[in-house]
Parts: C-alpha cells; sequence; structure tokens
C-alpha cells in the first residue's frame, strides 16, 4: 500500500451580512440556469477544468470523462441539491460552428437548513484569467442567500494557489485544515 495525504482547507463565506451584486460576464459569455438532464454537459466542462490539475490526484473521478459524469449524477440526485447555485457558463463555439460552447460550472447542494456547500468550480483552461471563476462562486453565493442560507462552505486543497486565492478573494475564511489520505496503488479515496 502506498500512501499520499493531501493538505486540505475548509473554508466558509458568511452569507448574513453580504450583499453580493449580481457578476456581469464578459462580452460573449452567457449564463446557463440548471435544467433537468443537464449532466454531461457539467460533466465535460468538468473534465475538461479538471483532468491536469491537482484535484485529479486528489479525486481520481475528476480525471475521467465518465467518473465526472458519474458524479454530476451523483450530485443532482442529493435530496439537498440546489439548483439556483447550479449554473454553466456559455460562449459561442469556434467561429463558422452554428453551436455554443460551455466553459465554466459550478454546484451547490445544502447540507442543513442554514449551510450550503459548494461541490465543485471549474472554469476550462483556455478562459481563465477573466473573472469567470470569480463570477460562478458570486452567483452560486446568490443562490444559496435567496434559499435562506446563512452560509456556504467548501473544501480545497491546499496547493491549488488558483482556487484558494480565488475563494479568498471573494471573502471566504480558512476554518480547518484536514488532510485526505489517498492510496496511490488503487488511487482511490480512503
Ligand atoms: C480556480 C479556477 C476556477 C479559477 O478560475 P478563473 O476564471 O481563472 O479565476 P478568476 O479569473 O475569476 O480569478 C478570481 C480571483 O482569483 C485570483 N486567481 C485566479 N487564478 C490565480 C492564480 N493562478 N494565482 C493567484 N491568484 C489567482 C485572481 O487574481 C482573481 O482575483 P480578483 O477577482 O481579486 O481579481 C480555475 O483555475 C480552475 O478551473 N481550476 C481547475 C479546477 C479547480 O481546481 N477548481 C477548484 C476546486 S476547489
Amino acid at each position: 500500500m502506498s500512501l499520499a495525504y493531501y493538505k486540505r482547507f475548509r473554508m466558509v463565506f458568511d452569507l448574513q451580512r453580504a450583499i453580493i451584486a449580481p457578476p456581469v460576464l464578459p462580452e460573449g459569455y452567457a449564463w446557463t440556469p440548471w435544467e433537468r438532464g443537464q449532466e454531461d454537459r457539467h460533466a465535460l466542462v468538468k473534465f475538461h477544468s479538471f483532468r491536469d490539475e491537482i484535484d485529479a490526484e486528489v479525486f481520481e473521478c475528476l480525471g475521467d470523462y465518465h467518473g465526472c459524469y458519474q458524479l454530476m449524477k451523483d450530485i443532482a440526485l442529493q435530496p439537498g441539491f440546489l439548483p439556483e447555485a447550479t449554473w454553466l457558463i456559455t460562449v459561442p463555439g469556434p467561429a463558422g460552428s452554428m453551436g455554443y460552447e460551455d466553459c465554466g460550472t459550478i454546484q451547490g447542494v445544502t447540507v442543513s437548513e442554514t449551510t450550503g456547500c459548494i461541490q465543485n468550480v471549474g472554469i476550462a483552461p483556455a478562459h481563465r484569467g477573466q473573472g469567470l471563476g470569480r463570477a460562478l462562486v458570486e452567483r452560486c453565493l446568490i443562490g444559496f442567500q435567496s434559499a435562506g442560507m446563512k452560509r456556504v462552505t467548501l473544501e480545497v486543497t491546499a496547493t491549488n494557489t488558483a482556487a484558494v486565492e480565488l475563494y479568498r478573494h471573494v471573502g471566504f475564511q480558512v476554518t480547518r485544515t484536514l488532510f485526505r489520505q489517498i492510496d496511490l496503488e488503487y488511487s482511490a479515496v480512503l
């Protein structure tokens, strides 16, 4: 057995005193609210966003489209799944194509009457650094606030600087440090 330990932060956002302005997306980008049957769209963005990142080591399913699809199905089936906190960001497809491309995903679930939890936020690599990640998190927080939540939690891998900085800049604070144990031989989360 070959074990690895990943340091993770639990972060919390206090919604009670927060006034969050509806985020505005850069030109060309649009919000797509959750609709039933969209698991495949969220899964594809999740896969593109996570496959080369540290969290695909911590959670093997994030490095594989089918793993992302199963994860999305599981999230959408949770009793606390919150459509108002679950969004895609969509952009027109490449020149000449008739379609669209999803480039950002976030999902929210409630874990008690007062607490929401962000599941995964991901922006496809070609679309990073334009404020889309921040916009997704803020849109999700507004969804939790409208559902009456008082706080929102999440977990993030400590070495995932982009994500830690994103959450800090939005206003999350670290409340706990956790260590997640992985058996590298089986790549399973224990
Ligand atoms: C984390 C992630 C969502 C950020 O998306 P993004 O659209 O590039 O982020 P934004 O452009 O909205 O940046 C938000 C803030 O984070 C900061 N930030 C983003 N990337 C950063 C980096 N690599 N280093 C330091 N700070 C960074 C920005 O300075 C910005 O601050 P500001 O809003 O005060 O200007 C994206 O990198 C990603 O999808 N990563 C892989 C998936 C992942 O790990 N998700 C998190 C799981 S917990």
